[in-house]
């Protein structure tokens, strides 16, 4: 496994549709293990295949440490409700937000393993699994907080 470089917002990548991912190939698995990687080395509770460079549809949540949920090609089906959480991301240093996301989704995608999965979301994870969604459509969550606060990281 390898660090990744994370893309910075200003990067236009992180700007552009990804595609879908026609096999899970093993350079797939790859490159979803290095994004963990990347991912735990940053403190982040997901990663999306963009944010280093790939556009590719898949990405990985964690919401509970230790628990990934590896997710490729997915599609929200159903959503339900309304809550809110303040958001950040590892391509946005520094700059926190609140956003408004739906509380429940129904949502299929497949998984590492090449499974079909359908589920049902609420909380925390649905909001994980709906700003990651955002970077498969090159969409950052400062495009839709409010109240956005910025934190001196220092040097
Ligand atoms: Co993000």
């Amino acid at each position: 496994m390898a660090l990744r470089n994370i893309r910075v917002e200003g990067d236009e990548i992180l700007r552009k549709k990804a595609r879908e991912i026609p096999e899970v190939t093993p350079k797939i698995v790859q490159t979803l293990d290095d994004m963990r990687e990347t991912m735990v080395s940053s403190q982040g509770v997901g990663i999306a295949a963009p944010q280093v460079g790939i556009m590719r549809r898949m990405f990985i949540i964690e919401p509970e440490e230790g628990n990934p949920k590896y997710v490729i090609n997915p599609k929200i089906l159903r959503e339900d409700g309304s809550q809110e959480y303040q958001e950040g991301c590892l391509s946005v240093p520094g700059v926190y937000g609140m956003v408004t996301r739906p509380m429940e989704i129904d949502v299929e995608y497949i998984n590492k393993e090449g499974e079909s999965i359908r589920e049902t979301l609420s909380g925390f994870d649905a909001t994980v699994f709906c700003h990651e969604y955002d970077h498969l459509e090159g969409i950052l969550f400062i495009d839709r907080a409010k109240d956005i606060q910025k934190v001196d990281l220092g040097e």
